[in-house]
């Protein structure tokens, strides 16, 4: 049967929206290296933070943002070189692109499990981690789950307490998230919330600490051509920010429709005991990804079961980064509730121009078929 429901069908903004930004790249001729439109993107998004535009920067992507985030910050906990591998922790449940990005640094990653209720890391359980690492602790990089926001003054405490560089992956956490001591990391990928198909920024409300991190995204350079550091070539050009802007235009109204697809969904198994949904009713957060959690594990054949009835869903995160095949090797605490998430959790269609009805339909096929097995 063909996909009545795709899981994703992003919609960016369209080419009248973008041409008068192509426009002013024709007269600047400018097109990369922190050019005027980038300068502009920074600006609104600070306003969006509430912090200075010394405290954004844009980057290529939030991998290329969180490599360079943990080479700027991981460099200055200075060790012993006797210390043994330096270590960055990282929660299991996630995306598999925040441990590319600590092996991009040159960190080693030592997973952690998350918390049943938050699906996050916690700074409880890295205090309680430490003393397990095989080598030097240096850094942590917590994941905000699907968008859902951290509390970021518990993470600048835990940083101040241990003395360990914290950078925050909130690749998909544009709408609700704050900005702290310790920098965030964002993606602007076509799947996101706010998306200009490839792109990201990191914000901290330390510009010293975007100041590093730009370094880092261009070569090493700062004002002349000497490569002063590690670094990588992560820097955003006009044209992704000429998307950004036309984006950023037209955020109140993308919010509004991811949040009227989250009420849609959220009422729709407003009655289910045995399945729920992420962003649930208490959540304030507007997100592009819809998770469903059932009280059991769902194997394939359910998925597929569900599929045949032209739903698509995903497994965004598969089994969590300790089961990717090109990591399996690395060094883990037991990881019961990343397990646990990851049999019972999928992606649900979401995307503007799914109505009230439609997100009805595909609640009741997915219901019926998920729990009539
Ligand atoms: C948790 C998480 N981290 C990092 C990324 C990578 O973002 P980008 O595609 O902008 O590199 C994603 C993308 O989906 C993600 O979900």
């Amino acid at each position: 049967m063909s996909v009545r429901f795709p899981v994703a069908r992003p919609r960016l903004p369209d080419a009248d929206a973008i041409l008068p930004y192509l426009r002013r790249i024709d007269d600047n001729r400018y097109y990369s290296n922190f050019g005027p439109l980038v300068g502009e993107v920074e600006a609104r998004l600070a306003k969006h933070f509430d912090v200075s535009p010394a405290c954004v920067t844009t980057v290529a992507n939030a991998t290329s943002g969180l490599t360079a985030a943990l080479q700027a910050e991981a460099r200055t906990r200075r060790r012993n070189v006797n210390d043994g591998p330096a270590f960055c922790l990282l929660p299991a449940w996630t995306f598999v692109a925040t441990l590319h990005a600590v092996l991009a640094a040159g960190l080693e990653p030592y997973l952690l499990d998350v918390d049943e209720e938050s699906w996050a890391l916690t700074p409880e359980a890295v205090e309680n981690a430490l003393g397990r690492i095989p080598g030097q602790p240096v850094a942590v990089m917590p994941v905000a789950p699907f968008g859902r926001p951290l509390d970021m003054a518990a993470w600048d405490a835990l940083s101040e307490r241990t003395g360990l560089a914290v950078v925050v992956d909130a690749a998909a956490g544009f709408d609700r998230s704050e900005a702290a001591n310790s920098p965030a990391v964002f993606s602007l990928h076509a799947t996101k919330v706010l998306a200009a198909g490839e792109g990201g920024f990191a914000v901290s409300r330390d510009a010293e600490q975007i100041d590093a991190i730009r370094k880092c995204i261009n070569f090493g350079f700062m004002g002349d051509r000497v490569a002063r550091s590690r670094a990588i070539n992560g820097k955003m050009s006009e044209y992704h920010a000429a998307v950004t802007l036309a984006a950023l235009d037209a955020w109140p109204e993308t919010r509004r429709v991811f949040d009227g697809i989250a009420r849609a969904y959220q009422d729709a198994f407003a009655g289910q005991t045995r399945i729920r949904v992420m962003p649930g009713e208490t959540d304030e957060y507007a997100t592009s990804t819809m998770l469903l959690v059932c009280d059991e594990p769902l194997p394939e054949e359910a998925i597929r079961a569900v599929e045949q009835k032209g739903v698509e869903t995903r497994r965004w995160w598969g089994g969590g980064v300790a089961k990717q095949v090109a990591y399996r090797r690395f060094s883990s605490d037991l990881l019961p509730v990343t397990d646990w998430l990851a049999a019972r959790c999928v992606g649900l269609p979401c995307y503007p121009g799914l109505s009230r009805e439609d997100v009805a339909e595909i609640a009741a096929v997915v219901g019926d078929t998920l729990l009539d097995r």
